[in-house]
């Protein structure tokens, strides 16, 4: 077996991989669930950990580093923590880093910093119950801020937080948002809103730009310096207050997409490879994971869906096309 990098069409090579553990969420943010219902795969369908352990085993083997784990809702899944501790034991694993919704973190925390993990992203939008009750249509709140302070306890560091920006809603969080991280030393990163909804709510004038943000950051707060990114190949843009109180992160995939960049590949929790959060097409893993098919097989299909990668995501271009399946179908 080759353990040549996993290099694409484009001389981009490929060490990041994002692991969905599962389609479900105990939470339904507007732009991500519908509020009811929902297309869930079964569970005999998802891949077990020990599946997932192998996929990635193959994948250090062809160079990759680093991981992240996604959902839905990765909390939801039983047993996180042996996940993470079988995952960090794989050779070649460099780091582990979790995205969340919060909610039960407040009972993990302590687990997961004892299974190795140390790079937390937990996703907010707001710090107001009312607004998160409405973007949510759940009143959590409460659980996910002692989420956070359990995740501080347990001896977390440097914690992203994710917040989506919406434009015409999510102006008055901003503020509050970036107030609440460089007080206590977080770092948020201002996403822009992305077509990747279940209900096709998503519209060029939805997004509110990085660059909108920043203005409305440096009026409030304070000036802002660009200061070069911890990782290059990462999606978010880095910035400084001039004061030295902290960092932020935006990631504008609408306004100015990295795909030039990007280093990502994607399991889904069905076991579907994708080298594009915004692909139409997927390479199922699952199936020769499940077939007695060895690693050779496994690294080939890698190696296959890294080399069909296109260039980028058409967005701005009329030609876009939504992916068929919604943002927690695929894992962010
Ligand atoms: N556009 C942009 N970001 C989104 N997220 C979820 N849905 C969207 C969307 N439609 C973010 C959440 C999640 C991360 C993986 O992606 O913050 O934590
Ligand atoms: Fe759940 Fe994340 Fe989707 Fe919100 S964005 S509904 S927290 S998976």
């Amino acid at each position: 077996m080759s353990s040549a990098p996993l290099v694409d069409g484009f001389d981009r090579v490929h060490d990041s991989l994002r692991i969905s553990v599962t389609d479900r969420c105990n939470i339904r943010c507007f732009y991500c669930m519908p509020e009811e219902g929902g297309d869930y795969v079964s569970h005999n369908e998802i891949l077990r950990y020990e599946e997932i352990e192998r996929f990635v085993r193959v994948a250090a083997g062809l160079g990759v580093t680093k991981l992240r784990l996604t959902g839905g809702e990765p909390l939801v899944r039983r047993d996180l923590p042996d996940l993470i501790r079988m995952l960090a034991a794989v050779p070649g694993i460099r780091e582990i880093a979790l995205t969340t919704n919060g909610v039960l973190l407040e009972q993990h925390a302590a687990a997961l910093y004892a299974a190795g993990l140390r790079r937390l992203n937990i996703h907010l939008d707001t710090l107001d119950r009312e607004r998160f009750r409405k973007i949510t249509r759940r009143d959590d709140l409460p659980r996910v801020l002692a989420g956070i302070e359990a995740a501080v306890a347990a001896g977390f560091e440097r914690i992203k937080f994710n917040v989506v920006a919406v434009k015409n809603l999510i102006e008055p969080d901003i503020i509050p948002m970036a107030r609440f991280c460089r007080e206590r030393g977080f770092e948020p990163r201002f996403i822009e809103f992305m077509p990747l909804d279940s209900q096709e709510l998503w519209g060029r004038g939805k997004v509110l730009t990085a660059d909108e943000m920043i203005a409305m950051i440096e009026r409030e707060i304070g000036p802002l310096v660009a200061v070069p990114d911890r990782d290059p190949r990462a999606p978010a843009t880095d910035y400084a207050y001039a004061d030295g109180g902290g960092r932020l992160g935006f990631i504008a995939s609408v306004s100015k997409p990295f795909c030039l960049n990007c280093n990502r590949l994607r399991l889904t929790s069905d076991g579907k490879i994708r080298y594009c959060l915004f692909a139409i097409e997927e390479t199922d893993v699952k199936a020769l994971l499940r077939s007695g098919a060895g690693d050779a097989a496994i690294a080939a299909a890698i190696r296959r869906c890294v080399a069909d990668k296109w260039i980028g995501h058409q967005i701005n271009s009329t030609k876009f096309v939504p992916p068929p399946r919604p943002m927690y179908a695929i894992g962010g």
